[in-house]
């Protein structure tokens, strides 16, 4: 369930769950107003509700963890799949229940689905009182005060400039030690599958300075680990508005990665027909830059990437995946793969598999195609393939992924790693956990004078389904 402390990996993991359902209390004040926020979806949803949280506090607002003592209920919704949205029109009702008894609360529906409904969802949702799109969160004063007057504020106006550049986004249910940094918004991609395009619109790049003055403002304030974020992080590019300077993705890895050494760096998402050498070299220069690629194939097979649109064949993606091991050969991948895409024989789901052993993914983030209304794919193909063969692939594909996550595990076994310390493990108070710069998760005891966001060394001697145990050595 609810993660105080997400980082990348446990927010993909439940990239259709609920993942901030108690928001954090920042210095919860009495008389002032106070809101509420949930948050669905990636990662990048999650960083958004920083950003609407930095605004809300210039307002006056504090956050509570209790929706029943908030002013305003905000829930920042995702589209990509069905299931998403079902989930998400659930919380409604329970908000509604919120609304009967408080009447004066607002309810305010952010993200993806605010922008795939626009005012269809108040007519849909009588409850909600705000209905504000990915771009228009500056806006979010202006509509509180219009519902404040009794009428419904709604702004889905999406930008081709708005990065948010300039709002420090204030750290929810923050660890201290591990931060996101939105980079970029939108994505230009246009996979036939995928919603995004629509909900957020066209792609544009941060201020590379920006990024860089946030991530130095993190590491002063103690933290040790930020997560570039875009919806393709190696299409980044920024242009200085005297147009005497681009920075492309590999030169921002580098300037963030100069930082401080004691700053680990790590980005999502890749995408494999963008992923340069240059990134792959910028990767192996700095020992701070994780050596993790959160790669997504989508599937195996060059027809369905083709129909997918995703503009690479499984020999492209393959000669990527050598590649990275070329150059990086203690690099882990992780993929997300979508099973029973429009006309997918069995042959071509074979593929998946295969790929899957390919690539050694340390992990991949799997799911069944699910039909978006308005995406190329809704249009031009029939979506064929029973629910139930949809299922069956994915549960082959959830299979073999285990047992090579399983492989990945094992040669972990008597390895030593470089952990930062992100806190007491889930299940017990006597041990940390932390993560290597593969991603893994490593659980082992504590020591005397050690504490989260230091680094130690960790011999892993045993491995659980998917955490890897260990303890402190020295090298
Ligand atoms: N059906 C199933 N999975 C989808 N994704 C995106 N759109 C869909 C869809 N319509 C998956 C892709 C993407 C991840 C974030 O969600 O694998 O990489
Ligand atoms: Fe969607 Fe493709 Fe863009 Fe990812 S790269 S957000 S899957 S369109």
């Amino acid at each position: 369930m609810y993660n105080q402390n997400p980082t990348l990996e446990d927010v993909d993991k439940n990239i259709d769950e609920k993942r901030q359902g108690e928001a954090l209390v920042l210095n919860e004040n009495q008389g002032g107003k106070k809101f509420y926020i949930e948050s669905y979806g990636c990662a990048m949803n999650f960083s958004d509700s920083e950003i609407v949280a930095s605004i809300l506090s210039k307002e006056g607002y504090s956050s509570t963890r209790v929706m029943e003592h908030s002013d305003l209920i905000l829930i920042n919704t995702c589209s990509i799949r069905e299931k998403a949205e079902y989930n998400v029109r659930q919380r409604l009702r329970e908000f509604d229940k919120v609304k009967k008894k408080n009447p004066g609360t607002l309810v305010g529906v952010m993200g993806c689905m605010a922008e795939r409904l626009k005012t269809k969802l108040l007519e849909q949702e009588k409850l909600v009182d705000i209905v504000i799109g990915p771009d228009a969160y500056r806006d979010l004063p202006g509509l509180i005060a219009t519902a404040e007057d009794g009428n419904k504020g709604v702004n889905v106006y999406l930008s081709r400039e708005e990065t948010y550049a300039d709002i420090s986004p204030l750290r929810l249910g923050s660890n201290g030690v591990t931060a996101f940094i939105s980079i970029m918004r939108g994505c230009d991609n246009m996979c036939s599958f995928c919603v995004v395009p629509y909900t957020r619109g066209r792609e544009r790049s941060r201020d590379a300075y920006s990024i860089v003055a946030e991530a130095a403002d993190l590491y002063d304030r103690g933290f040790r680990e930020v997560t570039l974020l875009g919806q393709n992080v190696d299409s980044y590019k920024w242009e200085s508005p005297d147009q005497s300077e681009n920075v492309n993705f590999a030169q921002l890895l580098e300037r963030v990665a100069l930082v401080s050494p004691e700053l680990r760096i790590r980005f999502s998402t890749s995408h494999p027909k963008d992923i340069t050498d240059d990134v792959l070299h910028t990767m192996k220069a700095h020992e701070n830059i994780c050596k993790y690629i959160h790669l997504p194939v989508q599937s195996g097979n060059s027809r369905i990437l083709e129909l997918m649109n995703r503009t690479y064949t499984r020999e492209w993606y393959m000669e990527r995946v050598n590649k990275i091991y070329e150059i990086m050969p203690d690099c882990a991948i992780s993929a997300d793969i979508i099973t029973g895409f429009c006309s997918e024989t069995e042959e071509e789901h074979q593929d998946t598999l295969s790929m899957i052993e390919f690539a050694k993914y340390s992990y991949s983030y799997t799911f069944s195609y699910s039909e978006r209304p308005g995406t190329p794919a809704a249009k031009k193909f029939e979506d064929d393939i029973p629910l139930d063969v949809k299922k069956r692939r994915l549960a082959e594909v959830i299979k073999v992924q285990r047992d090579v996550s399983a492989k990945h595990n094992q040669k972990d076994l008597g390895k030593t790693f470089k952990v930062l310390i992100e806190g007491n493990s889930k299940k017990s108070e006597l041990h940390f956990k932390g993560r290597n710069s593969q991603n893994k998760m490593i659980v082992f005891p504590k020591q005397e004078g050690l504490g989260p966001g230091d680094y130690t060394y960790v011999k892993v001697n045993d491995i659980t389904s998917a955490t890897l145990i260990g303890e402190i050595t020295t090298v």
